[in-house]
């Protein structure tokens, strides 16, 4: 059993969650249920990034401790979450003494082996972002991210010694292909560390809601080297060796362009300076945009995950995210390409499928459906939807696996227009066109299930079949002609009502 850890970002608690960390979290989700399916052993992290500067000032403006406020809004997101149906292992949050001890044990090795040492800084520092920029990265004399100025900092603090590392995360990269995907974001990196990287300040001394330092608890350190070590403490690291053993290094720690650098390069090397591996695989998305503009809580232009929720239910958010935006790329959120995706593929396509299948078995087939035939045409398509299916996933692209898999939907409904059952008197020429799309239903219901675990469930019982999707193993379940017949199939409500 090979074993999967996948981590999203811990999002920062200074306000709460919005669609943008939705479409993170909700890849991460669909892509472990996926590697469940696979048989592989699972651990999938998320949580709250609470500490810092920023979540300290966000309670402040609220005229609370910061502890109350991390509370609040962790709760927030863990609701928003549970709305999606986010089958997380563990959820972290920074505050937690756990990741508090982890932290110190981190820094504390770090120190030990030489590379954190006491220094002078003065640079341009954007709080929203927890990090310094220099000049010329600045767009307009702000922030790249955030838009907002930055403001000119002086620390006597802490350093960690970035700029050994220059040479070894160049090695590193070179031997390591696909340790950061997609190929623009990795050339980013490789860029990015080429222009020579600076030591930096990983301490604070103008405020303490922070992790102090081991050897000097006058200062707490910088969030950013409290936070990325939140994925070592989840897999066990100096409370359990076993399981540390197991689980390091991360297979893949999704995240945002926004927070590349972060991990592919300060990540990496602060790891190496403890002696542990870097991650398997960095692999960063685009944002998704609302009128052009990053969705983001600094400029407050966010669409609640709940509402969505409340208004198209979780599957059908659930899809949205994953199919409608190519992982990697940015992507404008809207409702109206929300409603219209609906529609088409939820409504008109899987929907649809499903209604005529079992009005066509409860008319023709006294509610009792046929089975397959193992010559059927869709047999070959089935085996090449899965194929390519199992590609995207693998691949780390939702929006190709959902359309590879939309792709025998189509077939299947395709295959009834060709054979017009409804048509025919009832007899083997029905049973067998009907075997063949329920089958088809039966595949898609598996395939389907990382992103649409309820419809998936709901599809599975109406064709009569005992235990549920998430129960079932890749590839044996895609392979043709499992639906045993015999079984009754259900009519019920329309799995997707058209919206108007
Ligand atoms: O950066 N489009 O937390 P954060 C797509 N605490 N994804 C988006 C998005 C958008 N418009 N907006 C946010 C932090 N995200 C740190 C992380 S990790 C050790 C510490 C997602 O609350 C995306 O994954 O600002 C992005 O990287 C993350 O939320 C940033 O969340
Ligand atoms: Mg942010």
């Amino acid at each position: 059993m090979a074993k999967f850890y996948l981590t999203t970002p811990i999002y920062y608690v200074n306000d709460a969650p919005h669609v943008g960390h939705a479409y993170t979290t909700v890849t991460a989700d669909a892509v472990c249920r996926w590697h469940r399916l696979l048989g592989d052993d699972v651990l999938f992290l998320t949580g709250t990034d609470e500490y810092g500067l920023k979540n300290s000032q966000a309670a402040e403006a609220q005229g609370v401790h910061p502890q109350l406020l991390a509370d609040r809004n962790s709760e927030r997101f863990r609701a928003a979450w549970d709305s999606l149906d986010i089958a997380y292992d563990d959820f972290i949050r920074t505050t937690e003494a756990r990741h508090g001890n982890a932290v110190q044990a981190f820094l504390q090795v770090i120190y030990d082996n030489g590379d954190i040492e006491r220094d002078t800084y003065q640079g341009l520092y954007c709080v929203a972002c927890e990090a310094y920029y220099t000049p010329d990265e600045l767009v307009d004399g702000n922030c790249p991210i955030h838009g907002r100025p930055v403001q000119l900092l002086t620390e006597e603090n802490w350093f960690f010694r970035l700029s050994r590392y220059q040479q070894r995360l160049l090695d590193y990269f070179e031997a390591h292909p696909d340790a950061v995907i997609p190929p623009t974001r990795r050339n980013e990196v490789l860029g990015f560390i080429r222009q020579g990287l600076a030591d930096i300040s990983i301490s604070r001394s103008s405020f303490d809601w922070g992790v102090p330092l081991p050897w000097d608890p006058a200062h707490v350190a910088w969030v950013w080297f409290d936070a990325l070590p939140n994925y070592l403490t989840a897999a066990g690291y100096r409370t359990d060796s076993e399981r540390f053993a197991h689980w390091w290094p991360a297979d893949y720690h999704l995240v945002g362009k926004d927070i590349l650098r972060f991990h592919a390069v300060y990540w990496p090397a602060m790891l190496m300076a403890a002696g542990l591996d870097p991650p398997r695989c960095v692999a960063s998305h685009g944002w998704l945009l609302v009128s052009g503009e990053k969705m983001s809580k600094t400029r407050l232009n966010q669409i609640a995950p709940g509402d969505l929720v409340a208004d198209f239910g979780s599957d059908a958010t659930r899809y949205h995210l994953l199919r409608e935006v190519t992982f990697g790329s940015d992507g404008d959120f809207s409702y109206e390409a929300m409603v219209a995706r609906y529609n088409a593929d939820l409504a008109n396509n899987l929907g649809n499928l499903l209604s005529r299948v079992a009005t066509i078995v409860a008319t023709k087939c006294a509610g009792v459906g046929p089975p397959p035939r193992p010559q059927s045409p869709l047999a070959s398509v089935a085996a090449e939807v899965y194929a390519a299916t199992a590609d995207g996933w693998g691949r780390l692209v939702p929006s190709d696996a959902l359309e590879a898999t939309w792709r025998l939907i189509r077939e299947a409904n395709a295959h009834l227009e060709a054979n017009e059952p409804w048509k025919a008197e009832p007899g083997t020429a029905v049973d067998a066109v009907m075997g063949d799309a329920l089958e088809a239903l039966r595949i898609v219901a598996v395939l389907a299930s990382p992103a649409l675990p309820h419809a998936a469930a709901d599809v599975w019982r109406r064709l009569g079949l005992p235990g549920s999707p998430v129960d079932q193993r890749l590839p044996a379940a895609a392979a043709w002609g499992g639906y045993p017949g015999g079984l009754p199939v259900e009519k019920g409500t329309p799995l997707f009502p058209r919206r108007k």
